[in-house]
């Protein structure tokens, strides 16, 4: 089969962890007799530099012509990167959301385990980790406050910025099918997240959950508020099996709950629209500060091309592939130095790739 791969290397680590993934794909070609044609779509930083703005016409066009696309990370420190000089729509963030509403990527899976073998890494006390926890937040993506009508203006002689919140009943809908979906392929509880005491787009929210649950009696449904939500999630992760919410909420929780985890680094996501297509990237950031220098985890990109096998081009056996070599290696002893703990054996991004290479 031939695999049609856009590829975002993006900034900061972004190009030194795609290049292993990329490496990873076509190990897994080379073994299952597939092909990986690889297209480089320029966003972000690198965009900005050569382009002048984080995310062109022509590359949303070569993106949407690709089956997936992978990518590393995007963006820089905001205190010294000449990007952060440019007014908010031309920084690079602003691609992101551009790419995620262009390609209508609606639904974020950012799954947030915690490994056996780095359960040292975990800040949460033995007693609430035990037994581990392995959890799957659905991000709602395209919608809220994220692509509300926003304003600065003076009123009044006073400066006013403001930001709406909106959700319709059918982009709640089709994301909250997703969620019992995936929930019905795992251990069919989802808990919906909102502030359905305070927000109206949140007791919508919930109305429309409620509606989509009938049609999954075998998943259990609960309601959970917001700060409730990010209470439990260091209180006792285990009880969540796919929490569902809106995309602001999402944002703050999914960073939450991957730093529970203790390891971002091991981190994969995707975010996938009506289609096959799907942008598949790392929970962690571009890390700047350690960009260039070969010490980056690659892990969460080499899932997150586990996690694009999977979903986008249905090839289950290779995913598994690699997920197998990941945890291999972790049990073989190797750690990039984000992971690292005593008597382990430290490897650098490359030669981690190529450990997770050799035992494909
Ligand atoms: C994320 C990031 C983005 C978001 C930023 C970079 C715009 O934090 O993917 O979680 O807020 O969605
Ligand atoms: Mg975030």
């Amino acid at each position: 089969m031939q695999l049609n791969i856009g590829v975002i290397k993006g900034d900061g680590i972004g190009p030194e962890i795609v290049t292993e993934a990329m490496k990873v794909l076509d190990r897994v070609g080379e073994v299952y007799g597939h092909s990986c044609e690889f297209t480089q779509l320029l966003m972000g930083g690198a965009s900005i530099d050569v382009n002048g703005i984080p995310l062109t016409d022509e590359t949303i066009k070569a993106a949407k012509a690709c089956e997936a696309v992978l990518m590393g990370s995007i963006g820089g420190d905001a205190s010294t990167s000449p990007w952060y000089q440019l007014e908010p729509s031309k920084r690079p963030e602003a691609g992101l959301l551009k790419i995620r509403k262009e390609l209508n990527l609606f639904a974020n899976l950012r799954p947030a385990v915690l490994y056996d073998e780095l359960k040292g890494a975990c800040p949460l006390k033995e007693e609430i980790t035990a037994g581990g926890f392995d959890m799957m937040i659905m991000r709602e993506l395209t919608g809220g406050l994220y692509f509300g009508e926003r304003s600065t203006e003076e009123i009044g002689g006073v400066m006013t910025a403001k930001d709406s919140l909106t959700y319709n009943e059918v982009e709640i809908r089709r994301i909250a099918k997703r969620g019992f979906d995936i929930a019905m392929k795992r251990r069919k509880k989802v808990t919906s997240v909102d502030k359905a005491n305070v927000l109206d787009s949140s007791r919508l929210w919930r109305k429309v959950v409620a509606e989509v649950a009938q049609d999954y009696p075998e998943v259990t449904l609960e309601n959970m508020l917001v700060d409730n939500c990010a209470m439990q999630l260091v209180k006792d992760p285990k009880q969540f099996d796919v929490i569902l919410t809106e995309n602001m909420f999402g944002d703050i929780l999914s960073d939450e709950a991957s730093m529970v985890t203790g390891s971002i680094g091991m981190l994969a996501s995707a975010s996938l629209n009506e289609t096959k297509f799907g942008l598949y990237e790392p929970s962690g950031g571009s890390a700047p500060d350690i960009a260039g220098q070969g010490i980056a985890n690659p892990i969460a990109t080499i899932l997150s091309a586990a996690m694009m096998l999977r979903f986008s081009f249905d090839l289950d056996k290779e995913a598994d592939a690699i997920e197998h070599a990941v945890g291999r290696v972790l049990s073989d002893g190797y750690r990039t130095g984000d992971i690292m703990s005593e008597g382990k054996k430290k490897v650098g991004t490359v030669q981690m790739g190529d450990l997770i290479c050799e035992r494909i």
